[in-house]
C-alpha cells in the first residue's frame, strides 16, 4: 500500500518537473574571494556541518578545479578516486562519486583536468545535466567552494549560484580583490545576490568596521547591496584543525571558530531570499554553463 502511494508521489512529482510546475528546494551557495588563502574552505566545511546539524541534506562541490582542498580540510582520506570530470566523460554516475563526510555531509570532488568549462563539448553538458537530475531531489543545500580571484570558471559559479558567500580578511590587499568580485559580478549580474563574511579578525567592532566600509563602497561606486552575514575571529584552533585533518567545528565545538559559524549559519538561515528563490541542481548547471560561454 505504502509502496503504491510512494509510486504515486513520484509520478506527480515527474510530472510536475516535466511541466516545470515543481518547486524545486534546493539551494545554491557559492563561496568565493578575491584573494587566495582568506578562508573559503574552511567556511565552506563547516558551515556544511552545522547545517547537517539542522536536519539539512548538503552537499559540497569542490569546484576549486586547480587544487581541490577540500578532502583534507573535511578529513576524505584517502582522497576520492574519481572526480566530477569522470562524470562530465560520462565513465561514472554522479551517485558513484559522492563521497561521505561528517555528520552526513556529502562531497563532490571538482573536476581535476577540467580547467575550463567553456572547452565542454555540448553534448557532455547536456549528459552530464541529465545525469545529474537523478540528485534533484537529494540535497537542501550545496556550497561550492571555488577557487580565488576573477578567472571565466569561478565567475560562471557566482553568476549562477542563488547566493554568493565573499570571504576576505582585513588585509588591504584581500579588501581591494573582494572589491574587484563585487565588481565583476555586478556588471555581469546587477542583481546579484553577494552575502559578505570577514574572517580573521581580533575583535567584532574590527569586523564591523571592514564590512561596514565593504557594504559602504559597494553601494556608492557600484550601486550593489551587500549584505553583512558576519564575522570570524581569528583563532589558532583554525590551523590546528587544518593540520588535524578534521573540521575545526567538530574538532574544537567550544572555540570561538566555532561559535561564529553557528551565528553565521543562523543570520543566513533569518535572511531572506532576496526574490532570487532556488533554482534546482539542473537549472543551475544549465546556468553555469551558459555563463560560461
Ligand atoms: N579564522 C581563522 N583563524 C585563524 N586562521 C585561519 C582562519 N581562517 C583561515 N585561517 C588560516 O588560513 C588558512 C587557509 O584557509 P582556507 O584553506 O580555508 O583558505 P582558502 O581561501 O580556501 O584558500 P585557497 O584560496 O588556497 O583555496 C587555514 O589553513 C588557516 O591556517
Ligand atoms: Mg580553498
Amino acid at each position: 500500500m505504502l509502496d503504491q502511494a510512494e509510486t504515486l508521489r513520484q509520478m506527480v512529482k515527474q510530472r510536475q518537473i516535466e511541466e516545470g510546475l515543481a518547486i524545486p528546494s534546493c539551494k545554491i551557495i557559492t563561496v568565493t574571494s578575491g584573494k587566495g588563502g582568506v578562508g573559503k574552505t574552511n567556511l565552506t566545511v563547516n558551515l556544511a556541518i552545522a547545517f547537517s546539524l539542522i536536519n539539512k541534506r548538503v552537499l559540497i562541490l569542490d569546484a576549486d578545479l586547480g587544487q581541490s582542498n577540500v578532502n583534507i580540510v573535511i578529513g576524505l582520506i584517502p582522497p576520492p578516486r574519481y572526480n566530477l570530470s569522470h562524470v562530465i566523460s560520462g565513465q561514472k554516475d554522479i551517485t558513484e562519486i559522492l563521497a561521505d563526510g561528517p555528520c552526513g555531509v556529502k562531497v563532490i570532488t571538482g573536476a581535476v583536468g577540467v580547467t575550463k568549462l567553456s572547452n565542454i563539448s555540448t553534448r557532455a553538458r547536456n549528459r552530464f545535466i541529465e545525469n545529474l537530475s537523478s540528485l534533484f531531489d537529494s540535497f537542501d543545500l550545496i556550497i561550492i567552494d571555488t577557487s580565488a580571484g576573477i578567472s571565466p570558471n569561478v565567475l560562471s559559479f557566482i553568476l549562477a549560484a542563488n547566493e554568493v558567500l565573499l570571504i576576505t580578511t582585513p588585509e588591504p590587499t584581500a579588501l581591494t580583490d573582494a572589491y574587484g568580485v563585487i565588481k565583476a559580478a555586478s556588471s555581469k549580474k546587477n542583481d546579484i545576490n553577494i552575502k559578505l563574511v570577514v574572517n580573521r579578525i581580533n575583535n567584532i567592532m574590527k569586523g564591523k568596521q571592514v564590512a561596514d566600509r565593504i557594504v559602504g563602497i559597494a553601494s556608492q561606486f557600484l550601486n550593489v547591496k551587500i549584505e553583512n552575514v558576519g564575522y570570524l575571529l581569528d583563532d589558532p584552533t583554525v590551523a590546528r584543525a587544518v593540520r588535524e585533518q578534521e573540521p575545526f567545528f567538530l574538532a574544537y565545538p567550544r572555540s570561538k571558530a566555532t561559535n561564529c559559524i553557528y551565528h553565521i549559519r543562523n543570520k543566513l538561515i533569518n535572511m531572506p531570499d532576496n526574490g532570487t528563490g532556488h533554482h534546482g541542481i539542473t537549472e543551475f548547471f544549465k546556468r553555469l554553463f551558459k555563463e560560461s560561454e
